[in-house]
């Protein structure tokens, strides 16, 4: 099983879609399997998009993360990383299909309402940048029999 790091930014939560991007995921079939609010700290922020410091968003990216709460979550299943980035859709929401999150709730790349992983060693990372070990909880549904083979 795959774990991804999923993050309903602060413009996500203003906009009362925390219950809307949890359903998405449940609905997929994926278990929550860490799940806090926070506003993050500037630290926190700037090792989270370290990759993007030298890109002339950066400070507004990280000023915006910083604002106000996030929901941070840690989500599990076969191919979780991969295909929460689909639920989620393209990066500028004008791009992202509807049906995705972006697509369906958003119209500006600065206000795209939910960060996920982009790939194994991302997640990984990611995971234990926002959680401590003992914040994550394995479980095994009991509807995982009718949902894997
Ligand atoms: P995220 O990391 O937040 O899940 O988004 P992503 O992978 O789809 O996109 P990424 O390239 O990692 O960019 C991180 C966030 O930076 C903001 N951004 N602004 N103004 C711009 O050109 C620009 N480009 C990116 C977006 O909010 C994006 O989610
Ligand atoms: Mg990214």
């Amino acid at each position: 099983m795959e774990r991804t790091f999923i993050m309903v930014k602060p413009d996500g939560v203003q906009r009362n879609l925390i219950g809307e991007v949890i359903q998405r995921f449940e609905n997929k079939g994926f278990t929550l399997v860490g799940l806090k609010m926070l506003k993050p700290s500037r630290e926190l922020a700037e090792k989270h998009y370290a990759v993007h410091k030298e890109r002339p968003f950066f400070k507004t990216l990280v000023d915006f993360i910083t604002s106000d709460p996030v929901v941070a979550m840690v989500w599990e299943g076969d191919g979780a990383i991969a295909s929460a980035r689909k639920i989620i859709g393209a990066t500028n929401p004008l791009n992202a299909e509807p049906g995705t999150i972006r697509g369906d709730y958003g119209v500006s790349i600065g206000r795209n309402l939910i960060h996920g992983s982009d790939a194994p060693e991302t997640a990984q990372q990611e995971i234990g940048l926002w959680f401590e070990p003992t914040e994550l909880v394995g479980w095994t549904p009991t509807a995982q029999a009718w949902l894997y083979e």
